[in-house]
């Protein structure tokens, strides 16, 4: 969860230090701090609190060919100065930036404390540090593998030694770690977003691997000590993508990229075959006869990528005929669960470092089961574990709460429900249809975002309010989960999303006037039970606002506020239904004067569980 940059070059770092660590500030934001070799001694500024609180304690000029930085989302120990991050050995000959978690690191600490070693913080990752330490003769590579050979748990690590300057190390086991490779000059960093306009070249380091930087190179092995001959990629990204441009805040440029991330989720129309009614899906890895014999589909996600896993488990029902379900990735690891051969399971993740997803497909692929990953990020730890996989294009999403990776993952779910369902049940004339609506849907998103003005009257309307709840049937459900989810996480209002089925069950008791419910309207199967709930409401006094796809007249003198947004296919209206809430969620959260793009307490990518 936190950020990890490191330095090692002939020219200056801190630049580079500085700007990567502001780049990934959206992993983690209690706390930051900066480690570097000064005039023979390791040099430790750490602040807890946002970056630019660190850089007024910062020297002025700040020089280095040498240094690691992080920012920290805390997991062992307060939000301190001291817990704050690089650690400094107690005989200050390593220093560290640490992300994961130590498991044994009490057991660790009552070794070292015998060893005559004392801690100044409650964390996991100063034991690590003087562990290397203590491991520490002549060769600080030896060190660092004997250190990490005691570890249980999960790591990614930049490591500088005082007494050997012309080295930096970098660790690896289940945090994401890579090096960005420069002219005279290597870089490490948790994120590929740190090194972008410095290099588009990395390297993205396997699990149990240490990779030893100089500034003309790498060398990276495996924790045994073996060679490991690394393949160097190209980062897709481009350093003009992590720019805010005109708008104020990261979310709300990347709500307005929508309709170019989806048009890019189906591939400019690269993705589809209009003429046969389907969708061509490379990187599958799958042939026809292996898709025709799924048995089942279990789509594997957390957070917003689980709820876009819930759409996807309708629309393979609805169109493939394939059963299909969505699997909350931190409940599966843990409940023993069956894997069929014949199920496929697809796991879901924008940033592909969900330790809750993560460990769910490797219980999955430890029981046989065969992975497809959707994710964003290139050569994360899902695209690179899976089987076969799509990428869903979406480009950098910066801003913590997901917005574009979503309606990008549901058209990529799209694709993939047409394709099984080309090769089943659907026929010629509904594949046609479903492309044609999905086609106009980037010029329909842009028709919704034209109303961002009307959404931002109505959350004016609805600041004060303390409780939502947000109510969909069907394919909807999950919006409405959603439009809950982003509410919650980016104005801190306590928000509920419900099956409009489940009102009655329970949910109906906390209606009252300060209660506004937000209603998911879609032409279709669901609509007149759905106006059976608004009556429902509105007989309680509740207040009703409806997000919906039609005119519909019955909502006259039922619904206190109406948005519309285009009509389309009812498997195709959450890519426009969930716009709105995302608009509602952020001019919410600018009405209430919240932190839109680094929300309290939260991280971009969970990479704990
Ligand atoms: O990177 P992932 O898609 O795996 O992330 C999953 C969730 O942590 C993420 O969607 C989270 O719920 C967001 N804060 C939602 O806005």
């Amino acid at each position: 969860m936190c950020g990890i940059v490191g330095y090692i070059g002939n020219e200056n770092g801190a630049p580079f230090l500085l700007e990567g660590l502001k780049r990934l500030e959206y992993r983690g934001y209690d706390s930051a701090g900066i480690g570097y070799v000064h005039r023979g001694k390791i040099k430790i500024i750490k602040k807890k609190g946002r970056i630019s609180m660190l850089e007024p304690y910062l020297p002025n000029p700040l020089k280095t060919r040498l240094g690691i930085a992080h920012t920290r989302w805390a997991t062992h120990g307060g939000v301190t100065d001291e817990n704050a991050h690089p650690h400094l050995s107690q005989e200050g000959k390593v220093a560290l930036v640490h992300n994961g978690i130590i498991d044994n690191y009490t057991f660790l600490k009552t070794k070292l404390k015998k060893a005559g070693y004392r801690f100044l913080s409650e964390t996991d990752s100063e034991v690590l540090v003087n562990l290397i330490e203590h491991q520490l003769k002549d060769d600080p590579e030896k060190a660092v593998r004997e250190a990490l050979k005691q570890v249980n748990g999960t790591y990614g690590l930049a490591i500088l030694f005082r007494d050997f300057p012309d080295f930096l190390v970098g660790a690896r086991l289940g945090s994401p770690l890579i090096v960005g490779i420069g002219q005279g000059e290597m870089f490490l960093a948790s994120d590929a977003n740190a090194v972008l306009g410095h290099t588009q070249q990395a390297v993205y380091l396997e699990d149990r691997e240490i990779v030893v930087l100089s500034s003309e190179g790498y060398r990276a092995t495996t924790l045994e000590n073996k060679t490991v001959n690394k393949t160097v990629e190209e980062i897709d990204w481009k350093v003009e993508d992590l720019d805010k441009g005109d708008y104020p805040h990261y979310l709300l440029k990347e709500i307005f990229e929508q309709p170019e991330a989806v048009e890019r989720a189906y591939g400019g129309g690269g993705r589809l075959l209009p003429d046969f009614g389907t969708a061509k899906l490379g990187g599958l890895n799958l042939t026809s006869q292996d898709l025709l014999s799924v048995r089942q589909v279990r789509i594997v996600g957390m957070g917003t990528a689980y709820y876009a896993a819930m759409i996807g488990a309708y629309l393979l029902e609805a169109l493939a005929r394939i059963p299909a379900a969505a699997e909350n990735g931190s409940e599966l690891s843990y409940r023993n669960p069956v894997v069929d051969k014949e199920d496929l399971f697809l796991v879901i993740s924008q940033s592909g470092e969900t330790a809750d997803t993560l460990s769910a497909m490797r219980e999955i692929q430890n029981r046989g089961g065969k992975i497809l990953g959707i994710c964003n990020v290139v050569g994360s730890s899902v695209a690179r574990e899976s089987q076969g996989g799509i990428y869903i294009h979406a480009g950098p999403e910066i801003s913590v709460a997901s917005t574009k990776a979503f309606t990008s993952q549901v058209t990529i779910l799209l694709l993939l429900a047409l394709l099984l369902g080309r090769k089943k049940h659907l026929s010629l004339a509904q594949g046609k249809d479903i492309i044609k609506e999905l086609l106009a849907i980037p010029e329909k998103m842009r028709l919704v975002l034209s109303g961002a003005p009307v959404i931002k009257k109505m959350a004016e309307k609805y600041k004060k309010a303390e409780n939502f709840l947000f109510l969909g049937r069907g394919i909807n459900y999950p919006v409405a989960l959603e439009g809950a989810l982003k509410l919650k996480e980016l104005s801190y209002i306590h928000a509920e999303g419900f099956a409009g089925g489940d009102i009655k069950h329970g949910p109906i008791a906390l209606i009252c006037p300060e209660t506004p419910s937000i209603f998911l309207l879609a032409k279709g199967e669901t609509e007149g039970r759905m106006i059976g709930n608004m009556q429902e409401i509105k007989a309680r006094q509740g207040k009703v606002v409806v997000i919906s796809n039609y005119e519909e007249p019955r909502l006259e003198g039922l619904a206190d506020d109406i948005f519309l947004v285009p009509t389309t296919r009812e498997e195709i209206s959450p890519l426009l239904l969930t716009i709105p809430l995302q608009l509602f969620a952020y001019y919410m959260a600018l009405a209430l004067k919240r932190d839109i793009d680094k929300p309290r307490n939260l991280a971009k990518s969970v990479t704990v569980e």
